[in-house]
């Protein structure tokens, strides 16, 4: 492919620390679509994080929620920090085994609580789970009675208050947690009694996740005012009650279209508050803040090309080689991305665009606000989608028989790795039960 030149944006703001020439080395060498992982992003939003809590009195730990993103090499990249790892599946346990990555480091929060999840994740070394049921709980006790393993455990409150985020999970009579206060056995108060009576299980503390994308941080002031009434309470039932974790789980935001408020911000606001309620209530937690989102968003791009476009009177409507497929939130969540054309235009004229990706589906349209102009773009230009490292690459699928694409490492160094191989099509053909000749 020629190499575009670039008109009137200064791409060294745009891109962080991938440069315009690195995007074009890489495309002619890669092809289209491809994404880009920039490790230096990835360890500099993690140090963000862990500054923006260092007001806490106590100990504070990062969690890695590997749902975001998964891809092996991010998760060893994150291993060397020595931070913790929140996983939810056995799958995920699976990837992070064979990264050998530290099994101590895990906290386990599952969705389903299935006795013979439990017994594995134990078998492996796993010994911090959160529970979010009462069944949960007794499968966890079923299991660890199996194996004569001592757990410890973590309880998920559901605070169901009203949290601004793109996406909430504190609703009430919600998926996610145990009510602080209800008539069955999914109550708060009435499963940690339990956790308290039971030899093998030990009791280490609290956790709940408000949501995704979090606008506002007065959920959580929220929250541990709510929280402070069930600690009263069990500090009064329960001798020597005491909690050693308390997980804030994750939701810090990235900026992707609109403002958000800073990692510092969020940080400050909920720290000013823990020191006065673990004051107050005399306990002294390791707060745990987990984050997949603020971690792995930013550290990527997506790279596509125009490959077909059309005029309208008011607009171009771009064609690219990428879809929904790929970026999968723009069509679950109606989410804008950052986007960045590279063109070989010499015109300074802007203008409105749409842009549709490949796939046959009136759904397959990026999102962008109505007042956003970009430089004129013809077939072969770039599009490219910035902060995609969250909730994207995990959610590839085949829709179309599409294979997944590349995904490069820009290292510390920057020299650039491939992390993910491209599929190849014969590959996805047999996986989906091709190869019928070999069966007959
Ligand atoms: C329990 C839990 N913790 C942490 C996260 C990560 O959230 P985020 O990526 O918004 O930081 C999630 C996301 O779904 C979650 O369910």
């Amino acid at each position: 492919m020629s190499k575009p030149s670039l008109q009137n944006i200064d791409i060294s703001t745009r891109y962080s620390t991938i440069t315009e020439e690195e995007i074009y080395t890489v495309v002619t060498e890669f092809g289209t679509p491809l994404y880009v992982v920039d490790e230096q992003i990835i360890l500099d939003n993690l140090s963000t994080l862990e500054t923006s809590f260092n007001n806490y009195n106590g100990k504070t730990s990062i969690a890695y929620s590997l749902k975001s993103n998964f891809n092996p090499s991010i998760i060893e990249i994150l291993n060397k920090e020595s931070i913790l790892f929140d996983l939810t599946s056995l799958g995920e346990l699976y990837f992070f085994e064979q990264c050998r990555a530290n099994i101590d480091n895990v906290l386990y929060t599952s969705v389903t609580e299935e006795e013979d999840e439990y017994y594995s994740a134990m078998q492996s070394g796993i010994s911090k789970f959160v529970i979010g049921s009462y069944n949960g709980l007794i499968n966890l006790i079923s299991a660890s009675e199996s194996l004569n393993i001592s757990p410890k455990v973590l309880v998920r409150i559901n605070p169901e208050i009203d949290v601004k985020a793109d996406i909430s999970a504190s609703s009430g009579m919600g998926k996610f947690g145990i009510p602080l206060s209800n008539s069955s056995n999914d109550d708060a108060f009435y499963i940690i009694n339990k956790i308290f009576d039971n030899n093998l299980l030990q009791f280490h503390g609290i956790h709940f996740h408000l949501g995704s994308q979090i606008s506002d941080p007065s959920c959580f002031i929220q929250t541990l005012d709510l929280l402070s009434s069930l600690i009263k309470q069990l500090k009064s039932s329960i001798n020597d009650f005491t909690i050693s974790i308390l997980d804030i789980g994750g939701g810090t935001p990235v900026e992707y279209t609109k403002p958000v408020p800073s990692p510092e911000y969020i940080g400050k606001t909920i720290t000013d508050k823990l020191n006065e309620f673990t004051n107050s209530l005399d306990i002294s937690p390791t707060l745990i803040v987990e984050s997949g989102r603020y971690l792995s968003a930013e550290s990527s791009i997506l790279i596509s090309r125009i490959v077909n476009s059309k005029s309208y009177p008011d607009c171009k409507f771009h064609i690219i080689d990428a879809g929904y497929n790929l970026l999968l939130d723009s069509a679950l969540m109606k989410q804008e991305y950052p986007i960045d054309i590279i063109t070989r235009s010499q015109s300074t004229t802007l203008e409105n665009i749409k842009i549709g990706g490949r796939l046959c589906d009136t759904l397959d349209t990026f999102n962008i606000s109505p007042e956003k102009k970009f430089p004129r773009a013809s077939i072969n230009d770039l599009v490219v989608f910035r902060n995609v490292g969250a909730y994207s690459i995990v959610f590839n699928m085949p829709f179309h028989c599409q294979t997944k694409p590349a995904i490069l490492l820009r290292r510390t160094d920057h020299s650039i790795d491939i992390i993910r191989e491209p599929e190849k099509i014969e590959d996805l053909f047999n996986s989906e039960g091709g190869n019928l000749s070999s069966k007959q």
